[in-house]
Order: structure tokens, then sequence, then C-alpha cells
């Protein structure tokens, strides 16, 4: 996980959306996070410091001294990572911008030599006052992030602009603008995930089960390594949270097929689509009647998406595909390897409890040309990183060839 064993300093200041602090301590925690929490003394009127200190397993800072001892400001901001300050009032943003150092959080901002996030929380007539709109062009002058507040019912109870961000969308922002790592940095990748849909009549269709959790799982797990990802999805439920990931929905196969070719050139590609193999042959203009009793559908074999594209295959190009089976599972994937040119081909039986369409674990094996690696049964997320470290092991680019 990218949050994991990143210091995070957490400044909290006094309003009322500090209760919104305890739940986003509790995720850096579950993110494998450190956290440091400093406090201005307003805030401790909205949330119990002791609270926070069970919470991040650390002591609260909130006075210059204590007990005759001073807190060190330039210790704390040097410790940091990152300092994401949540929720930011409109006092303390102005002292932000305006070098004010009254309390020992604006001491530790100014002391800071990491990146600062700032999520702002306060009332709609005060988010639009011209004078916060300049303090807060002026933060993001200093290099300040800044977490735009969201809409909604106010702590006034007027409905309007001004509520801190949720704590997940917080945890969002830091993964993808602060601590998304470098490795593929520049490099284009280019997934396939979900089914394709391939429509007999204006209200029917034949298709795959796919919930698509797998391919968006790993679209994000190589979008979090650095790299332009972009996810070519069939019908799903699945939404990523990453804003920076591109994704072109299709419907069919053949669309599918026109949105891969047209990003041909991508270093990395992973097809984890459950793409349909034939299409009718005819879509009928209207919706089919009940007649006989029984219907046959003519039906045309769609485009092999990662053939033709292992068939093209680049230098330094890797692709990945999928295959799923219900019998004879790794001769299968292995002639599916040779068949279609790919670097490895990710293996599912139906046969392995806990893997398949709709279940949130998955149990895999990529199969390569000389080696057979299998992993136990994981969450769909943990397979996507087992993959992705398969991927950036046997990789190489061609710009380092
Ligand atoms: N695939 C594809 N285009 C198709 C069919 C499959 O790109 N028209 C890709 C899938 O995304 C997957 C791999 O090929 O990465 C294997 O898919 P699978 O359905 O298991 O294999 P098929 O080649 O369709 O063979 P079969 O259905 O006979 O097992």
């Amino acid at each position: 996980m990218s949050l994991k064993n990143k210091k995070v300093l957490l400044g909290i200041t006094g309003s009322i959306a500090a209760y919104k602090a305890i739940l986003l301590v509790r995720l850096l925690i579950k993110s494998g996070a450190e956290i440091k929490i400093v406090m201005t003394k307003a805030a401790q009127d909205f949330v119990s410091p002791l609270v926070l200190s069970v919470l991040s397993k650390n002591k609260v800072y909130i006075e210059w001294q204590e007990d005759n001892e001073w807190n060190n400001h330039v210790e704390l901001g040097r410790w940091a990572d990152v300092i994401i300050i949540a929720p930011l009032t409109c006092n303390t943003l102005s002292k932000m911008a305006n070098g004010a150092c009254d309390n020992l959080l604006l001491a530790v901002y100014l002391s800071a030599t990491c990146p600062v996030v700032v999520a702002p929380a306060m009332d709609e007539e005060m988010w639009l006052h011209p004078s916060t709109k300049k303090n807060m062009e002026q933060l993001i002058a200093y290099g300040n992030q800044v977490i735009e507040v969201k809409g909604g019912e106010l702590a006034s109870g007027i409905i309007g602009q001004g509520r801190l961000t949720e704590p997940e969308d917080i945890i969002t922002f830091l993964e993808e603008n602060i601590f998304r790592d470098s490795q593929l940095k520049g490099m284009k990748v280019l997934v396939t995930a979900g089914p394709t849909y391939e429509a007999i009549d204006p209200v029917r269709f034949i298709g795959n089960r796919s919930s698509g959790k797998m391919g968006f799982a790993i679209a994000e797990a190589l979008y979090l390594k650095g790299a332009d990802v972009i996810l070519v999805s069939g019908t799903t439920n699945e939404r990523t949270r990453f804003k920076g990931i591109e994704i072109i929905k299709i419907e069919n196969a053949d669309e599918m097929f026109q949105a891969c070719i047209q990003h041909g050139s991508a270093d990395i590609m992973v097809m984890s689509a459950a793409v349909a193999d034939y299409t009718p042959l005819i879509i009928a203009d209207q919706k089919i009647k009940k007649q006989g009793e029984s219907l046959e559908l003519n039906l045309t074999k769609t485009k092999d998406i990662l053939k033709y594209l292992g068939a093209h295959k680049k230098t330094g190009q890797f692709i990945a595909g999928f295959a799923l089976e219900t019998e004879n599972e790794i001769s299968n994937a292995q002639q599916k390897l040779m068949d279609k040119n790919a670097d490895c081909i990710i293996l599912n039986s139906m046969n392995d409890n806990g893997a398949g369409f709709e279940k949130d674990t998955n149990k895999v094996s990529i199969i390569n040309q000389k080696s057979i690696i299998s992993f136990e049964i994981k969450s769909k997320k943990e397979v996507a990183n087992d993959i992705v470290t398969y991927i950036l092991d046997n990789f190489i680019p061609s710009r380092a060839e």
C-alpha cells in the first residue's frame, strides 16, 4: 500500500468538521501510515485529544510547551513526509497565508520541508468571501496543495459549498498526489476490464459474466506505480477513485478492439476483459418477439484483441493475458500463451473456491514460457499487487535497451 510506513502529520483546527479527523486517523492507521497530530486549542472543543491519541497511537501536540518541556516544532515539521491540515478553518487559512506564527501548528507548518496539503471547511459565505479566495490563492502560490471543499448541508443548516471533503477522499488524494510511486513514470499502460455485451436486438445481448473488479484493481495498482493508465472497460458497476486513470467505456467486442488498437503503442498491456468470442451476425432492429419453441441465432467470431496485439507486439512491449478455465487449466493457458504471443498468462480456474466472477477474492497462477508461479487465494486488490510486482520484475522497457 502506498501509505505504508509514511509519516503523516495531521493538523486539526477548530471547525465542527474536526469530528471527521477521527475517521481520517483510523483510515491512515489502516493504510499503514505513522501519525503525529498537532491541534489548535480551538480544535479541542470539537474533538477529544485523548480519542485522537489512542487512535493515532501517539501523543497529541497542542501547546508550545508541556511540563516545562518544549515541543520542538522544527523537529515535527522535519519528521513528516506530508502535513495534512484537515479541517482548515478560515482563521488558520488567513494566518498561513500571512505567515503568522501564534500557535504550535503554524510554527510546524512554517518549519515544514515536506509537501503540505490543506482541506478547508467553513460556511459558504466565508468560503466565497474575496478575502478567503485571496488567501487560498496565496496558499497555493506558496506551493501548498488544496483538496477542494464539497457541497452539501453545512453546520449552519444552509445547503452550499464549504463541507470538508470525506476522509476516504483525503486518503485517495494522498495516494494519488503525494505518495504515487515512480517505477513506471512515463510508461503508458493499457488495461481491459469487464464483459463485452453483444447486442441481439435493442433490449437483449449475449456476453460473459464478469464484474470488472480484477481489471479495475490492476489498473489502480499500475497507476499507483506511476504509469499513465488507460482502462478500456465494458459495462460494470466498478468505479475508480483515481481521477488520473483514463476510462474508455465500451459496450461490445468491436468497440473494445477499436479502443485497444488506438492505444497499441502502450508499453504494458493487461487484457483482463471477458471478451465475447461470438457476436450476432445481424442485430434485429426491433425487439424479437417470442414465436416458436426454439430460436436460432447466427453468430460470427469477434476479433481476438489479445491475439491481434500479440501479433503486432513492438520491441520492449509487455503483454499479459488472462485465461479462465474449467478443465486442463495449465495446458490450456500454456496454449494461449503461445497462440497469442503473450509474455504471460494469468490463469484462474473455475475449480478453485473463492475465484471467479463477482467475488472479491481470486486465486491465480502466472504462466510464462519458463515457469508457473502459483499464488494463494487473496483479495483481488492483493492479487493485483502480485501481478504488478510480477510485471515490474519482468518488464524491460525498450528505452533502457
Ligand atoms: N481475449 C481477447 N479478445 C477476444 C477473446 C479473448 O482479447 N475476442 C483475451 C481475454 O481478454 C484474455 C485472453 O484473451 O486475456 C483469453 O481469453 P479466453 O476467453 O480465456 O480465451 P479464448 O481465446 O477466448 O479461448 P476460449 O474461450 O476458447 O477458452
